[in-house]
């Protein structure tokens, strides 16, 4: 697992940083919007103490080096609206997963694919990455758009991966090389 080493990534309208227990009230209210977890492998929370608990998961993920969540906040008001995270780090392999979330509100102004490519980049610069892995559900077009435009490709099908609300949910598989990246 990597050495994480906290780190602020700027774009031209967001930063990137890492999160800590200021942003509990903003991480709730992300994950606590059905319109967000509509395809995501868990319920809207409905309790803070559940964003309590994923910020001190993600700050113990930070110290062991097994997850990098960063806060998508944007440059103009610090409002917190989104966050992405690199996780599952296979480092012999030098690959990982990608998973990423945006407050509703916040959604179609393309802020998800300028935060991902800062931190695809982030990936394989700073963490030496190789390869960068997705799974989503196939319904979600936004997100399969997001990643097809960062130059991610369709590489699998798994059917009913997931149940989500007594609900059965597909998986496509999308891989980024990082040869694909440099292309
Ligand atoms: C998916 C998500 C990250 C997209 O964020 P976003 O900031 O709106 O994404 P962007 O604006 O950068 O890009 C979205 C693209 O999808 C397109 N799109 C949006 N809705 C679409 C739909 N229903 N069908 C097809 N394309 C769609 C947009 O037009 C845009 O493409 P374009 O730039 O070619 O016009 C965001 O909606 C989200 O967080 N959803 C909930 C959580 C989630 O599903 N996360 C991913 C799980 S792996």
């Amino acid at each position: 697992m990597p050495d994480l080493t906290p780190a602020t990534l700027s774009t031209g309208r967001l930063l990137l940083r890492w999160m800590t227990e200021d942003d509990i009230a903003g991480h709730y209210a992300v994950f606590s919007d059905p319109v967000v977890t509509r395809y995501w492998s868990g319920e809207p929370w409905t309790d803070i103490e559940q964003a309590r608990q994923a910020i001190a998961a993600t700050m113990a993920a930070y110290a062991d080096g097994s997850g990098l969540r960063l806060a998508i906040v944007l440059r103009d008001s610090a409002e917190l609206i989104g966050n992405v995270t690199l996780h599952h780090f296979f480092e012999q392999n030098r690959r990982c997963e990608i998973g990423y979330a945006l407050a509703s509100k916040h959604s179609g102004q393309g802020h998800a694919t300028e935060a991902l490519r800062a931190v695809i980049q982030y990936g394989f610069d700073t963490l030496d990455l190789n390869r960068i892995e997705a799974d989503i559900d196939p319904r979600n077009a936004a997100s399969a758009r997001v990643l097809e435009k960062l130059g991610f490709r369709k590489e699998g099908y798994m059917p009913e991966r997931w149940i989500v609300s007594g609900e059965f949910a597909d998986t496509v598989n999308y891989g980024l090389l990082r040869r694909y990246w440099e292309a």
